[in-house]
C-alpha cells in the first residue's frame, strides 16, 4: 500500500438516507468485494433506524466493514427525549462522527456540545471522528481522528486541492499528534490524490458513498 503503511480510513457517511432495505443491498454489494487489510480501516456510518441490520448484516457476512453512527447525545441515558446516547449506541456503533458542519450549522452544535459528545462517546469505546472545518477549529482532548470538511467543498464537486488539504493536515498532526482525513466532494477518480498525501490518513466521503458500485471503486483505488 502507499503511505509507508500508515492507516487508511476510507469513511461513508450517508446522511439522511437509505431505508433499512436500501442499507441491507448495500451492505451486501460492498461487504463481499472488500479486502481484509490490517491498515485499511472501511466504516460505514448509517442512519440510526438502519444502524441495527446493518450491525448484523456485517457481522454475519463476516465483513470487514466498522459500523459507525453521524452522531450521538451530548447526554447519558436518561430523561433526554429523541437523543441516542452512546451507552446505548455502542451496542453498534464502534465509531460515531461528531461536529459535521451541518449539525453546526443547522442544530446549533457548538464547540462544547461537540466536547460533551466527544466525552459521551470516549467514555463508551466509542470512537469519536471529530469533522473540523478549518485550522482555528478546537479538537478537544482524546480525539485521535479527525476529518477536515471545508464547507465549500461538500457536496458540490468542488473539492479542496490535495496539496492545500495535506497542508490543514500537517498543521492538525503538529498541534494534536492525531489522524486527519478529508472530506469534500470525494470520488473515486480523486480518492488516491489525497489518500497518498503524507498527512492524510484517509477520507470522508458522502455523495459518492450512496452508490456502492462507486465507493468499491473508492476503497480499490485508494489502496492501489
Ligand atoms: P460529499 O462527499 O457529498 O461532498 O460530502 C462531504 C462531507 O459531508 C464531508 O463531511
Amino acid at each position: 500500500m502507499d503511505g509507508g503503511g500508515k492507516n487508511i480510513w476510507i469513511i461513508a457517511n450517508w446522511k439522511s438516507n437509505k431505508t433499512i432495505q436500501e442499507a441491507l443491498d448495500w451492505i451486501s454489494a460492498v461487504g463481499p468485494k472488500l479486502e481484509k487489510r490490517e491498515n485499511l480501516k472501511v466504516v460505514i456510518c448509517t442512519t440510526f433506524t438502519a444502524i441495527e441490520e446493518v450491525k448484523k448484516a456485517v457481522m454475519v457476512g463476516n465483513y470487514p466493514l466498522i459500523v459507525g453512527s453521524q452522531d450521538l447525545s451530548p447526554f447519558p441515558e436518561g430523561a433526554y427525549t429523541g437523543e441516542e446516547p452512546a451507552i446505548i449506541l455502542k451496542q453498534f456503533a464502534e465509531l460515531s462522527i461528531i461536529g459535521h458542519s451541518e449539525r453546526r450549522q443547522n442544530f446549533g452544535e457548538t464547540d462544547e456540545m461537540v466536547s460533551k459528545k466527544v466525552k459521551q462517546a470516549l467514555d463508551n469505546q466509542i470512537t469519536p471522528l471529530v469533522c473540523v472545518q478549518g485550522k482555528e477549529t478546537q479538537v478537544p482532548e482524546g480525539v485521535k481522528l479527525i476529518a477536515y470538511e471545508p464547507i465549500f467543498a461538500i457536496g458540490t464537486g468542488n473539492p479542496d486541492t490535495p496539496e492545500n488539504a495535506n497542508e490543514i493536515a500537517e498543521n492538525f498532526k503538529e498541534k494534536y499528534g492525531i489522524e486527519v482525513l478529508y472530506g469534500g466532494s470525494v470520488t473515486s477518480k480523486n480518492v488516491k490524490d489525497f489518500v497518498t498525501m503524507d498527512n492524510i490518513n484517509g477520507v470522508l466521503v458522502v455523495g459518492a458513498s450512496l452508490d456502492p458500485e462507486e465507493f468499491v471503486r473508492i476503497v480499490q483505488n485508494a489502496i492501489r
